[in-house]
């Protein structure tokens, strides 16, 4: 007889809009998680969410036949101890949440951004190391077929010396995007377009250049949205090497037109990848000026094989799939507890500046928060 791999027990708190693709990954990696759990204070959501997916009761009962509905996340969390948490809440309610979870015992899968306030991130970042629990930070772009192989040669050197790199997120949301529900955009839930759209691009820019943030310099405004934080930003990072990264983040545009660019220049060639409607676009250039993207592409699908397209329409897939080698192997995931700090700390720095109307160093030094911006815009 062989012995089976125990299944990773998984509970996901919160079914609105991204518990979706949290589903979708746990299905496709059934061999190695099983759902037992889905928790929400709204009690018809993980029905909805369900449903959304086509998946009725006979279904259900077939390939989730140990789930469990909750209401209150800490019951389930004492009735059931997961061995992991996927928290896809609001994000004002993150640190509450994950700082139960770990305390609890559970793994945690974060959607981000990690927290809304600098100590509430540190916090996360210790109770993690001292319980010996993993934090896997739902910055998707880390985990897009091709990105990792990018990061590598950048941070190994291939590509010589990086200049600066550039982010472009225009990831247009309506009014109505806003009006779905009362957190959206808010200082205390939500804070703006760089807070929630841009942050994980912020946190890609730092992981591709290898670098970290010395300074900020940023500016935000809020130029068509009914909301209390920004629907633009902009800023320049000063990173420690000395190169400079410049990010543009903004929910202004037409919301039929999502768009993110990443572009970084090194003195021995160039990256660009961009995702525009939903297509991919990659050049990737040596030295000579050659595009050697294909190589690339062929390394991540020789890698990835079958998965190449999961991965690449549902990043949550390679998120899920490097958490449960991480827990396994006891490392840390891809996207860990640490970039979930220092984009965190990135966007409150740009927030600082913002309101401070003056250059920002990084790490922050205080205890930054997104309601220290309440009343910015009058
Ligand atoms: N990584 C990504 O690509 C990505 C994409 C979208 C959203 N997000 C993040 O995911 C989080 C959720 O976003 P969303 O768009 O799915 O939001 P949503 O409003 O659609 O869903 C949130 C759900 O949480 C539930 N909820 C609220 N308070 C709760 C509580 N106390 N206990 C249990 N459930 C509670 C709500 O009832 C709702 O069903 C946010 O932090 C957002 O920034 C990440």
């Amino acid at each position: 007889m062989t012995d089976q791999p125990t299944k990773l027990r998984v509970a996901v708190i919160g079914c609105g809009i991204v518990s979706k693709k949290h589903l979708r990954a746990i299905i496709k990696l059934e061999d190695r998680f099983e759902l037992v759990a889905l928790a929400d204070s709204n009690p018809s959501a993980p029905g909805a969410l369900l449903k959304s997916l086509k998946i009725d009761d006979a279904k259900s009962a077939k390939i989730f036949p140990k789930l469990k509905l909750f209401t209150d996340y800490i019951e389930m969390l004492e009735t059931l101890h997961p061995d992991v948490v996927a928290i896809t809440v609001p994000s004002g309610l993150h640190f509450q949440m994950a700082k139960r979870c770990l305390e609890s015992g559970s793994h945690v899968l974060l959607e981000k951004p990690m927290t809304m306030k600098v100590s509430e991130a540190k916090e996360l970042v210790d109770i993690a190391r001292s319980a010996d629990r993993r934090i896997a930070m739902g910055h998707i772009y880390r985990y897009i077929p091709l990105v990792a192989d990018i990061q590598n040669d950048l941070a190994t050197g291939v590509f010589g010396t990086i200049t600066h790199g550039s982010v472009i997120v225009r990831w247009g949301h309506d009014q109505k995007y806003y009006d779905q529900a009362a957190w959206r955009g808010t200082w205390q839930f939500d804070g703006g377009a760089l807070m929630n759209q841009s942050i994980h691009a912020i946190d890609l820019m730092y992981w591709l250049m290898n670098d970290a943030p010395i300074s900020v310099s940023g500016v935000i405004a809020r130029r068509s949205r009914d909301i209390e934080a920004e629907d633009l930003g902009m800023a320049v990072f000063e990173m420690r090497s000395g190169a400079l990264c410049q990010i543009e983040g903004t929910t202004a545009t037409s919301p039929k037109d999502h768009e993110a660019r990443f572009f970084v220049n090194a003195e021995k060639g160039q990256v660009r990848v961009a995702l525009r409607k939903g297509r991919p676009a990659l050049e990737i250039r040596n030295a000579a000026g050659r595009n050697i993207t294909m190589r690339y592409l062929f390394r991540a699908l020789i890698r990835y094989g079958n998965t190449f397209l999961t991965r690449a329409t549902n990043p949550h897939y390679g998120i899920y799939d490097d958490l449960s080698g991480a827990i396994r192997d006891g490392r840390n995931p891809i996207a860990d507890a640490a970039s979930g700090y220092q984009s965190v700390q990135a966007v409150l720095g740009i927030y600082a500046s913002a309101k401070l109307e003056q250059k920002i160093a990084l790490p922050l030094t205080g205890d930054e928060s997104t309601l220290d911006m309440t009343g910015f815009f009058k």
